[in-house]
């Protein structure tokens, strides 16, 4: 066997350990590590509400920015802004942590700034960079917070 080739196969043998490894400790029996924010059902349906209307507007952000149309993507992502965040019931935002919360809101801002340069600087390339920089940031909350909604109390 050539260097290179034992160095493969050590590599390959090394891989195939971890992933075995892998497998027992996380697939076997699995572990959400995740800071859990306790919400009642309605609650957590509100939230998971918004982020699927965040999904179906990164959609439409996508698709806009392909076919060049500036306006469209200025007005999807408006509707991501920070005017999303008004509905948010009292009890609910004073159930989540201001770290969570903070996130969310640059989030928001984030889409704010991207209708604006939308529409002023009509670039798509510079649009797609900030959309990138939103999606980061929602990668960055799933990988740190999950939802367990909470029973209802007895007698409901
Ligand atoms: C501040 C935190 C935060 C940000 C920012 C955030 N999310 Fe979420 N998202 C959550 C949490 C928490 C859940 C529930 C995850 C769980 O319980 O496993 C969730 C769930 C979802 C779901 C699943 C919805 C369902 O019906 O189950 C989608 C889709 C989603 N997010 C999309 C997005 C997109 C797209 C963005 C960015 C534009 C985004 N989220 C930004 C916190 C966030």
């Amino acid at each position: 066997m050539k260097p290179a080739s034992l160095a493969l196969a050590v590599l390959l043998g090394v891989t195939a350990t971890v992933v075995a490894a892998d497998n027992h400790s996380h697939h076997a029996a699995p572990e959400d590590r995740r800071a859990v924010l306790e919400l009642s059902e309605p609650e957590r349906a509100m939230v998971l509400e918004e982020m699927r209307l965040f999904l179906s507007g990164v959609e439409k952000i996508t698709d806009a920015l392909a076919r060049d149309d500036m306006a469209a993507v200025a007005a999807e992502a408006r509707q991501m802004g920070v005017k999303m965040t008004h509905d948010v019931p009292p009890a609910l935002r004073g159930k989540l942590p201001q770290a969570f919360r903070q996130l969310g809101f640059t989030v928001h801002r984030e889409f704010d700034a991207l209708a604006l340069d939308a529409e002023n600087k009509k670039d798509p390339r510079h649009s797609l960079k900030q959309l990138s920089g939103a999606l980061q940031k929602c990668v960055s909350c799933h990988a740190s917070y999950q939802i367990r909604p909470q029973p209802l109390a007895a007698g409901h």
